[in-house]
């Protein structure tokens, strides 16, 4: 008895150990980590209890918690580093982190926080930094920094606080940064902070300082006071202005009294000054703008100088000059006249017209970069004297064409930024001499053409980015001189390979390889051939996919042994042969088979002797998980399955039980999985498989066999006797079939993503937004994703539009001039065309702002179609028409669901007629 007993403890203890959370996912291999963020969590209590008690980290930015019951965190003590962003807590009450005593960095940005009860950070002994910005508090309690007795860092930009006093709050002796950017503070008492060193305290337009503000924080270097009265800064004591080492503030030339020399006066340590000059002219006459011993560091941003013969700034030995956004026009060598020493320059934001001898004095240059400054030539001249340059970036400009040996003076380059041009082809060696260069990036340009021999001198080349942009072809002699590529991107182009290609043959340093989405405009990737990667055996990464057409031959992997990381997504892989085509990646480590159109995983995915460490499969139609495929990769111990329609029924009752008990392979989000067959289950974890015992199945299956016979012999016979009623019946079973498959899909974000172009923002702020998201009286609001609103930030562009696209019932893309010609608008039109080609769900929706003539679609074979047979909406000219296109393009998007009514009502209209 007592060893019964002591057995179903020890089961019991097993099963606690086991992994799969509620919404989260375990990092691996540093499995001290938990992912939670963007899972709609709302109840604390459910995830963090089954949480592994040694975990440092947690991340939980990105869900619905309102409220954190006191001590909810007690069962993770260990916490060091605590994630709340993003959620919705309006109070924090006390007892919330009890306990939590290592703490060290707790983010509580961007929740709506109006008020902490004085002891919420009672015990954070080790807290050192503490965010909230983005909140709504109004004041800080008293006392509240008493109990933070390590705390070097807190941000409390974009409050509401309309003072702060640390006599209130509480003094700290560790305290060195504060934020307090963005608030509505006239006054500040930060006396009992004395280690501060930091204060950023701009974008508060009432601030006032009294001179001695600052006495009792001897170390303060960094102080921030942009859009605050520049008087503030200049009537500090003395003792404070001998010391900062970095300022930044607003000044307004044409109006104020005040020079940047008179107010940096005093501050001898200075190193770096950042001034926006709120678009003032250079000073007339003979007052230049900075006649006094400059910092190390001048950056000033927002001026409108116009033509600069002669800046004439420095006396002293500025090394790094920031012009940002300064209405540069124009620029030769006088401007910089008294900066010999200068390292680096930037003049981003101008538009300049750079002439030929504009650098001539400045042979000590390392740094140049005019981004975002409506460049259309480079010319060669400019670069002749900066022999020492390493670094040149021209991102964002309207560069349309390189000419020969461009940059062939920049002898000692070693990183070169092209990115966001209008490049179309590279011909003619314009990137010939660079022989350090270790870093070159190319990404969105309109590049589709690539001339042989272009990258021939490139031979100290690591870092290759082509990405987004029309390539087609690429071979051997294109990329010829390539020997040290390590990482090359490629990313969002036209690639499309033959079965007997090998380009990448020459390239045998490469290590890293980024191929995915190729095919907007394409005929996607092709085929990956037998000899593809043909010598590639130091590849350690690949990513491929997102492409209409990827046929992987069977021996393409072959040379790849050392392969660790492979990614494959949003391809159609169902007719592949998985086990061949990976047979030769014994050490690999991470697969990822993301929207691969897969129904089932073979048994032998991997070869048998496998380091398969991380497989991730979401996103299939993978209904059930075979024994067989997980016994054969012994080392997985991640194994993410999420949005896969899985049934509960007795085939996954083995994979419910090893998916909950298994103390090796983490499940991510195991107990999100839901049944795709089941209503009474919604969960798989909840799923009764009591009856999965092996003669129960034999006598249901025997049971089932047997009515399933006689059933069968009576529907022959009836077919016989009764034909028409039963196609009744059938169909009728077939449009409720639909209906309830529709019902299962509709778990979508938004009603529509709206792709347009930036061009067209005016209309679709102005008129689309307000008539679907805040419709009159009556109608159903809409909810509507926008790029500039609605994506994540930090996600690269093209997953954000991916997820955009899926996460929406349709896609609504505004058709002008301006939409065919943005590059983005064209990628989001095809991917919602390729979710047509992968789940059949045509969610395009046209919307014509104005008459197109049919040759500028000719590259848009869909979109011609589309107009062809008429099935769009056009804008009307005439107001008194579009409450008319409003309530059409409403009943397009509702259709949906209306179709599958009338499915059902067709089939029974069907029926009335074959009766009748
Ligand atoms: C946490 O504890 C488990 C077992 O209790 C152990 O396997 C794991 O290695 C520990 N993790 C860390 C990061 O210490
Ligand atoms: C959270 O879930 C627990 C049980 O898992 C329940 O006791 C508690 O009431 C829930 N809290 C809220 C706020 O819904
Ligand atoms: C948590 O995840 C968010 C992304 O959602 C990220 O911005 C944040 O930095 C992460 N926090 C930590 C502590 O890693
Ligand atoms: C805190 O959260 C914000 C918002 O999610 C995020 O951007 C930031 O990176 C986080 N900070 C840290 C240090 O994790
Ligand atoms: C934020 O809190 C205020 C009250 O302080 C409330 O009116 C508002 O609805 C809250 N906003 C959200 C998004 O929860
Ligand atoms: C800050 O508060 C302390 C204590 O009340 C006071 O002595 C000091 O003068 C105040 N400083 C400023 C600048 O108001
Ligand atoms: C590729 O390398 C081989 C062997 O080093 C060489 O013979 C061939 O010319 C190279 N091809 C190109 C196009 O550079």
């Amino acid at each position: 008895m007592v060893q019964i007993v002591l057995f179903l403890l020890l089961l019991n203890t097993s099963a606690c150990c086991g992994f799969g959370f509620r919404g989260c996912s375990q990092n691996y291999p540093a499995t001290n980590i938990m992912w939670c963020f963007n899972q709609n969590i709302a109840n604390l209590s459910d995830v963090i209890s089954m949480i592994p008690d040694n975990v440092t980290t947690i991340n939980l930015s990105k869900n619905k918690i309102r409220v954190i019951p006191p001590g909810s965190f007690s069962q993770v003590l260990g916490l060091k580093n605590l994630d709340l962003s993003q959620n919705q807590l309006d109070s924090l009450k006390g007892g919330e982190f009890r306990g939590l005593v290592v703490l060290d960095l707790l983010n509580l940005t961007s929740n709506n926080i109006s008020s902490i009860h004085s002891s919420v950070f009672e015990g954070l002994t080790r807290l050192r930094t503490l965010l909230l910005p983005f909140n709504r508090l109004a004041t800080i309690s008293p006392g509240i920094f008493n109990y933070l007795s390590a705390i070097h860092e807190v941000d409390l930009s974009l409050n509401m606080l309309k003072t702060f006093s640390c006599v209130e709050s509480g003094g700290s002796s560790t305290l060195k940064r504060l934020h307090l950017f963005a608030n509505y503070i006239q006054r500040v008492n930060v006396s009992c902070f004395p280690a501060l060193e930091y204060i950023r305290l701009s974008n508060n337009s009432k601030l006032e300082l009294q001179a001695d503000v600052f006495a009792s924080n001897p170390r303060l270097k960094f102080l921030l006071l942009q859009r605050v009265k520049v008087e503030a800064l200049v009537g500090l004591s003395m003792d404070t202005k001998r010391n900062l080492s970095w300022v930044a503030f607003s000044l307004f030339l044409d109006k104020s009294p005040l020079t940047v020399c008179r107010v940096i006066e005093g501050m001898d340590q200075l190193n770096r000054i950042e001034v926006d000059l709120k678009g003032s002219r250079l000073p007339q006459h003979n007052s230049s703008l900075l006649n006094c011993s400059a910092p190390a560091v001048v950056i000033i941003m927002d001026a409108n100088f116009g033509n600069v013969a002669h800046l004439s700034l420095g006396k002293g030995n500025t090394s790094g000059l920031y012009l940002i956004n300064c209405g540069l026009k124009q620029i030769s060598y006088t401007t910089f006249d008294g900066f010999q020493g200068l390292k680096t320059l930037q003049l981003n934001q101008n538009k300049i017209v750079v002439q030929q001898d504009a650098f001539k004095g400045l042979t000590d240059l390392t740094s140049l970069s005019f981004d975002r400054s409506k460049i259309r030539d480079i010319d060669p001249n400019w670069f002749v004297p900066l022999k020492k340059l390493t670094r040149l970036s021209l991102i964002k400009n309207e560069v349309l064409d390189l000419a020969p040996k461009v940059f062939s003076a920049l002898t000692q380059l070693e990183q070169l930024y092209l990115q966001f041009n209008l490049l179309k082809y590279i011909t003619k060696k314009p990137f010939s001499k660079l022989r350090k260069l270790t870093k070159l990036n190319l990404s969105l340009n309109i590049i589709d053409f690539i001339e042989e021999g272009s990258f021939q001198d490139l031979t100290s080349l690591r870092y290759l980015d082509l990405s987004g942009n029309h390539i087609k072809r690429l071979t051997p002699s294109i990329l010829s001189g390539l020997v040290n590529l390590r990482t090359f991107v490629l990313y969002n182009n036209r690639l499309h390979f033959r079965s007997y290609e090998s380009p990448f043959i020459n390239l045998t340093s490469l290590q890293y390889l980024e191929m995915n989405y190729q095919g907007p405009g394409g005929r996607g990737i092709g085929d990956i051939g037998p000899h593809f990667f043909q010598g590639q055996r130091q590849l350690i990464c690949v990513g491929i996919g997102h492409s209409i057409l990827l046929n992987i031959h069977p021996d393409a992997f072959s040379p790849l042994v050392n392969l660790k990381q492979l990614y494959i997504a949003g391809v159609i892989m169902k007719t592949t042969n998985l086990s061949a085509v990976f047979s030769p990646l014994k050490r690999l480590k991470k697969l990822t088979l993301y929207r691969a159109d897969l129904d089932t995983l073979p048994a032998n995915l991997l070869p048998p002797d496998n380091a398969l460490e991380v497989l991730k499969v979401q996103s299939n139609h993978l209904h059930t998980v075979d024994k067989m495929t997980l016994d054969a990769l012994p080392r997985l111990r991640t194994l993410d399955i999420t949005e896969n329609p899985l049934t509960c029924t007795c085939e996954n009752a083995w994979f419910k039980s090893w998916a909950i008990h298994n103390a090796h392979t983490q499940v991510p989000y195991l107990y999100n999985l839901q049944c795709d067959n089941d209503r009474r289950a919604a969960y798989l974890w909840q799923f009764n498989d009591k009856a999965c015992s092996y003669e129960e199945v034999s006598l249901t299956l025997f049971i089932t066999c047997s009515v399933m016979d006689v059933l069968f012999v009576c529907l022959c016979l009836a077919w016989h006797t009764q034909g028409p009623a039963i196609r009744y019946l059938l169909l009728i079973l077939k449009a409720k079939l639909r209906g309830r498959r529709g019902a299962a899909g509709t778990k979508f974000q938004y009603d529509a993503f709206v792709s347009y172009s930036s061009k067209d923002e005016a209309w679709v702020m102005g008129q689309l937004v307000p008539s679907l998201e805040r419709p009159a009286a009556g109608a159903q609001r809409l909810r509507l994703c926008l790029h500039h609103r609605d994506f994540r930030p930090g996600t690269a562009v093209l997953e954000n539009i991916e997820a955009a696209i899926y996460s929406a019932r349709h896609t609504i893309c505004v058709v002008t001039r301006h939409f065919l010609r943005s590059e983005w608008c064209s990628v989001e039109f095809q991917l919602a065309s390729l979710r047509l080609l992968c789940d059949g769900s045509d969610v395009l929706l046209l919307v014509f702002l104005e008459e197109i003539p049919q040759h500028c679609l000719s590259p848009y074979t869909r979109l011609r179609k589309i107009v062809r047979k008429k099935t769009y909406l056009l804008w009307p000219e005439k107001p008194e028409e579009q409450d008319a296109f409003w309530v059409r393009l409403r009943d397009a998007l509702k259709d949906e669901e209306e179709e599958e009514e009338e499915g059902g009502r067709g089939g029974e209209a069907e029926l009335a007629r074959l009766i009748g």
